[in-house]
């Protein structure tokens, strides 16, 4: 799977991409991740992007040739399957989002910043609007970090435990059920005697009742989906 990101900020995503299970997925070749500086794609001899909103307002807009630009070059180079773009306003991301974008081929992820990008890029360009939640972050970069990572995580191979992924909170609508490592007493508070039993199916058992029971006390909303 291939993953483009056009961003006035390439080198926020440096980090996060170079860490973890991220950069684990590109190392293994299950995953490419390109950013394009959209400045790049700027005729103006400064390199602007953005402009005053017509109508007046606060805030620039960016603006829509150089995005165009941008995102003809690459559409001339490989076909996408999804042009998205990170908006608080778009569609809310979830499990369900994260597992159909992680069985595309390619992928191109548009980050926002300023007061917002040109109506008419949305328009001609935008498959899908995608938000990471209810609230306004001052720029799409983090919100796509977030989207690469839900994706990165479940292509097939990427975690060496296949079941791992399968397992998360939300994979199969319920949260995850808690878990425990060494050292099995900690000052008196103890790990569940059923989980040292080595009996599994009681442990399996166990483990689908705290889902639930989880659930239940923290998402119940959930609950009514299944
Ligand atoms: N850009 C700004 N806020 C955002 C959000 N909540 N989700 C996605 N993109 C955003």
């Amino acid at each position: 799977m291939r993953i483009d990101i056009l961003t006035l900020f390439p080198e926020m995503f440096t980090g996060v991409f170079g860490c973890s299970i991220i950069s684990r997925a590109v190392k293994g070749g299950y995953l490419e991740l390109h950013t394009h500086d959209i400045r790049d794609y700027s005729t103006d001899k400064h390199r602007r992007v953005d402009d005053y909103p017509f109508g007046g307002g606060a805030g620039m807009v960016m603006m829509v040739e150089p995005i165009a630009r941008c995102i003809e070059q690459l559409k001339s180079e490989r076909k996408y399957d999804l042009v998205l773009f990170m908006a608080p306003d778009g569609k809310t991301f979830d499990q369900n989002y994260a597992n159909r974008l992680s069985l595309q081929e390619n992928i191109m992820i548009l980050c926002g910043h300023y007061k917002g990008v040109d109506e008419r890029v949305r328009e001609l360009f935008i498959d899908e609007e995608v938000s990471i939640g209810d609230y306004v972050l001052s720029g799409g970069e983090i919100a796509a970090m977030a989207i690469v990572d839900a994706v990165a995580r479940i292509i097939p191979g990427v975690l060496h435990d296949e079941t791992s992924a399968l397992l998360d909170s939300f994979q199969d609508g319920l949260l995850s059920a808690p878990v425990y490592t060494r050292p099995a007493d900690y000052q008196g508070y103890k790990v569940p005697e059923i989980l040292l039993s080595g009996h599994q199916k009681k442990i399996d058992d166990w483990r689908l009742e705290q889902q639930l029971k989880r659930t239940q006390e923290r998402r119940p909303d959930l609950l009514e989906d299944i």
